[in-house]
């Protein structure tokens, strides 16, 4: 089969590999109609994610047709379309039965502290992604949903991540009615919690980014008020301008560790690898929210961090709250916002590219090149 495969930072290419076989009995093989590339996948082609192997194939937004299952899967057959979390979770341990899916404790050999993620380096388990023409899906009667029949297939492949992850960042913000919620990034993640800020209330929904395009997407698609940070001497400062000097109620970070908006923090972290990543977002966050106020992290950072401002965050006596998202605990609400038609998440896909091109998806994506804000990966017409 064709397979989208890492081979050093920058450097991806799509190759032949293996079809993946059952290697459990509640294993299904699945051929990928859709996969997607999230902004978690340029950590990982940056190689800012420690332990990111040569040879592997990233993916973890992936819908398909199930073509081969395992002994003991009762809930899917061959044939059925699914839609696929990217949590690789057991279902039944201690954090499982909790509705941690992402925090699963039987899934991930390498860590405890992270679960399991498909095509998401041997950190978080060493799962083979989607970003192929097939892909093996350990707990088949776990984790995969068939996709319902009055679901577009493009919004299904939305839920498998960034809508049901800006959704999570939203909830996690503990929004009360009219409150004012600044949402720190414009991809797909920040986007989509920008507009589920809505469904749980706020009053005031600010959008930032430095990418115009974005922003503009922000307030068209989210609804949002919009601040471009390289148009403000300090973004703090006008965070706090905008709310009576206050700070806002809540902040979602959507951006994670490869942060702009600071050289130094740059150079540091991603250049010299000095630092496991950028604190700036994080940092305007702690600034930014007010005094009692709660901080949703969404954005992805590495282990170990360092220079994130946590006495301040103590003193303002702030409430910090984040995970990876748990994305099947998400969908029975979300497909009724699909269903009734307020979220059409398929709206924010820009690009669509054969997998053939899949160094071309990522360095468009990676680059912000051409109005970029999701790109979706075709492994096959049929
Ligand atoms: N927690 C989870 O379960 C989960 C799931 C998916 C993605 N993520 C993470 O969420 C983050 C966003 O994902 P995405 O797909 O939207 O990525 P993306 O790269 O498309 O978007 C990030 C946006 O942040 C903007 N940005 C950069 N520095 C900024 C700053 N200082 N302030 C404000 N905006 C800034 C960028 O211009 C970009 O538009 C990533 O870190 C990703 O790894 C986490
Ligand atoms: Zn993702
Ligand atoms: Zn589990």
């Amino acid at each position: 089969m064709r397979a989208m495969v890492y081979r050093g930072p920058y450097k991806v290419r799509t190759e032949e590999k293996d079809i993946p076989r059952i290697e459990h009995p509640n294993d299904a093989i699945v051929k990928v109609t859709r996969a997607a590339i999230c902004g978690s996948d340029l950590h990982l082609y940056h190689g800012m994610m420690p332990d990111t192997r040569i040879g592997h194939t990233f993916g973890h937004e992936f819908i398909g047709i199930v073509h081969e299952v395992g002994s003991s899967v009762q809930n899917l057959r061959v044939g059925d379309r699914v839609m696929v979390p990217f949590n690789v979770y057991c279902g039944s341990c201690y954090f499982c039965a909790r509705g941690l899916y992402s925090n699963c404790h039987n899934v991930n050999p390498n860590a405890t502290a992270v679960g399991g993620i498909y095509g998401y380096s041997h950190t978080t388990g060493g799962y083979d992604g989607g970003q192929a023409e097939f892909v093996r899906v350990p707990f088949a009667d776990v984790g995969p949903q068939v996709i319902p029949d009055w679901m577009d297939e493009e919004d299904a492949l939305m839920c498998t991540d960034a809508l049901s992850t800006g959704y999570f960042g939203a909830q996690l913000g503990d929004i009360t009615p009219g409150d004012t919620v600044v949402v720190l990034g414009a991809g797909p993640v920040g986007l989509f919690a920008a507009k589920s800020s809505w469904l749980m209330g706020a009053g005031r929904v600010i959008v930032i980014d430095h990418l115009e395009y974005r922003l503009e997407k922000a307030r068209t698609f989210a609804h949002a008020e919009t601040r471009n940070f390289l148009e403000h001497d300090d973004i703090v400062v006008e965070m706090k301008k905008t709310t009576d000097y206050l700070g806002a109620d809540v902040v979602i970070d959507a951006v994670g560790a490869e942060a702009d908006g600071n050289l130094i923090q740059h150079i540091t972290s991603a250049k010299f690898k000095l630092q496991g990543g950028s604190p700036v977002a994080l940092n305007w966050a702690i600034d930014g929210v007010r005094k009692g106020g709660t901080i949703s992290v969404m954005g992805a950072y590495g282990p170990l961090f360092s220079a994130v401002k946590f006495g301040d965050a103590l003193n303002k006596g702030l409430t910090l709250r984040m995970n990876q998202a748990p994305v099947k605990r998400q969908w029975p609400r979300l497909f009724e916002h699909i269903r009734n038609g307020y979220l059409t998440p398929s709206d924010i896909i820009t690009h669509r590219i054969p997998l053939e091109h899949i160094a071309e998806g990522y360095h468009i994506f990676s680059s912000k090149l051409d109005d970029c804000i999701k790109p979706v990966i075709i492994p096959s017409e049929s």
